[in-house]
């Protein structure tokens, strides 16, 4: 079955379990996969995803409606969309310009690498929650950069759907009563706790949501910019709450705040291009390194079978090591991107997997610090990743984040915002686990205005014929690197549908800890045993309640235009026309 054939049927067979409205009409919620002949958006909340519609329908391109749909996301998705983040697009547009940017939170001016060690050079809990574990936002500038270059309408038309969700209100749905629930413990500690924890307890579902003074910002950023954001009432109201509650952002790091144009990686699979984003995210290289050493088997077996989960695991822990040791901020250190990415290096990587035994992470070290490992603190949900294809056939692949659920607690009141608790994405203590398990090196240790290094991957995917095939992305700190490979794979090795690619059980490896984590049901027992005599110790992935890893979020061409997939795993929209 051809590609796009396959699409077609998942999307009959998804759509003939949907309620009639569903079927009638072109959005879903995740785990219904959309079509649509010319354009389609998807994302964390319906709500965003019909912002980008009506700016495309307004004679926008994508880049225009990924900001309306990262600025509408701020307002219906607070727990990961946000003003208070940062964040990374990728960008491909129909005359084959590409462009990667980079907006990514940056330590402030104060920052030191000590800042979060105790007495012991232990990390502690204060790169998680509170004032101190924010880095200065970048979506703002980010967003706004990207409609600079890129967008067509006026940004005060772009604004306009967030602004009226905010001003006007919006339906609150379980998914954001659920997520309340699940963090009112942290949420009651700050003044978002007034808004969205009414009398102690969570926003119900079908109750209206209004957010005046968030809607005063953003009316503020469509008039002045930038300069809505980072000068004047806004600006003064994040620093005055930095300095009531001990954190180090001042009105200068505000200010002096600048988004990075890079240059996007591209590398290939079996004749397909894969865009993908550069450091400050270690994603694209990371997915690119387990890519390229893949390739070196063709084909690979069987998706799940003993030995593609072995190489699979193989190649990954491999890449996952030079990512945790050898990146961080581009703009400290220069970093050794074309090799990782390079084939003659993923050939010899290749060529140290042995074909019946699993390597232990420690043997594969030697250039990274050696460090006990912990197990996985439960996966964070606070990351969201939105998809745009408009109708001349332009991409956008954005992922966003607060890093962990709302942040770091900590919501400006007077502007209405939470901000985010990325300072925690630094080896605040080089050398151990982070919120991840992620042990990584002195390249990502603290300082003044440095960005954190980052496992988000916005992708987006050309065919074997140069056409635009994949936009993607996804949610869940270093377990997006993983789901982001296999999605790929089950597209460009398998030939799956993308729903079938995004709906598959996956596998996660991350180096360290020395762990193979699966989803329930994605190993049969055969298979489980096999790799335990291989010298694996597999479990389950416990990081969520659903065992999920990670979320997808993704586009791909069909025969007659998109389909737009909300990964089964978590709530959202596809919306299209
Ligand atoms: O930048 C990173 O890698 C993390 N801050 C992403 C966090 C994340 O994906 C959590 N969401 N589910």
């Amino acid at each position: 079955m051809t590609l796009a054939r396959s699409v077609r049927a998942a999307c009959i067979a998804a759509l003939a379990f949907a309620p009639a409205a569903l079927a009638q009409a072109p959005r879903a919620t995740g785990g219904i996969p959309v079509t649509a002949p010319h354009a389609m958006v998807v994302s964390n909340s319906d709500l965003a995803s019909a912002a980008g519609v009506e700016v495309l329908k307004a004679g926008g391109n994508a880049v225009d409606a990924a900001v309306a749909v990262g600025f509408a996301l701020a307002v219906t998705y607070p727990e990961a969309g946000n003003i208070g983040g940062g964040g990374f697009m990728v960008i491909r547009m129909a005359d084959g310009r590409t462009a990667a940017l980079d907006y990514r939170e940056m330590a402030p001016a104060l920052a030191s690498r000590e800042m979060f060690m105790d007495s012991a050079s232990r990390a502690g809990k204060a790169s998680q929650e509170g004032a101190r574990a924010s880095g200065v936002p970048g979506s703002v500038a980010g967003m706004i950069t990207a409609h600079m270059e890129f967008g067509r309408l006026p940004l005060s038309r772009v604004l306009a759907p967030a602004i009226r969700l905010a001003e006007k209100g919006f339906v609150v749905d379980t998914a954001l009563e659920h997520s309340l629930r699940g963090e009112s413990r942290l949420i009651t500690k700050f003044a978002g706790a007034k808004l969205f924890l009414p009398n102690g307890e969570p926003l119900h579902a079908g109750q209206k949501l209004v957010q005046p003074a968030l809607a005063r910002t953003l009316k503020a950023i469509a008039a002045r910019g930038k300069r809505g954001f980072y000068e004047g009432e806004v600006a003064k109201a994040i620093a005055e709450e930095q300095r009531h509650d001990g954190g180090l952002i001042t009105l200068e790091d505000l200010k002096g705040y600048h988004p990075a144009w890079r240059e996007p990686l591209v590398g290939s699979y079996r004749g397909w291009t894969i865009i993908a984003m550069p450091p400050s995210s270690s994603g694209g290289i990371t997915v690119i390194e387990t890519l390229n050493i893949l390739e070196h088997f063709a084909p690979l077996p069987p998706a799940r079978s003993a030995g593609e989960t072995h190489l699979l695991a193989e190649a990954l822990r491999r890449a996952f090591v030079d990512r945790n040791a050898l990146l961080g901020d581009p703009d400290f250190a220069p970093l050794p991107v074309l090799r990782l990415t390079s084939k003659p290096y993923a050939r010899a990587q290749a060529a140290t997997i042995s074909p019946n035994f699993a390597t232990p992470t420690s043997d594969l070290e030697s250039r990274a610090p050696s460090a006990e490992s912990r197990a996985p603190s439960p996966e964070p949900t606070n990351t969201t990743h939105y998809s745009v294809v408009d109708a001349k056939g332009n991409a956008v692949s954005t992922t966003t984040t607060l890093n962990d659920l709302y942040g770091s607690g900590v919501y400006v009141a007077a502007a209405g915002f939470f901000l985010n608790d990325e300072m925690d994405d630094f080896a605040t203590a080089p050398g151990q686990p982070n919120g991840y398990g992620l042990v990584q090196g002195e390249r990502n240790a603290v300082a003044p205005g440095k960005r954190m290094l980052s496992a988000m991957a916005p992708t987006i995917v050309l065919d074997t014929a140069g056409r635009l095939a994949l936009v993607l992305g996804g949610r869940g700190g270093p377990r997006i690197i993983t789901a982001v490979t296999q999605v790929l794979l089950g597209v460009m090795e398998y030939g799956q549908s993308l729903p079938d690619a995004v709906f598959a059980p996956r596998i996660h490896e991350q180096a360290r800890p020395d762990t193979l984590r699966y989803e329930e049901g994605a190993l049969d027992a055969a298979v489980l045993s096999k790799l335990v005599m291989m010298g694996y110790t597999p479990a389950v992935a416990t990081f969520q309640p659903g065992g999920y890893i990670a979320r997808i979020f993704a586009i791909g061409r069909t025969d007659d235009g998109w389909v737009g997939v909300v990964d089964r795993r978590t709530s959202g929209g596809a919306a299209g026309y």
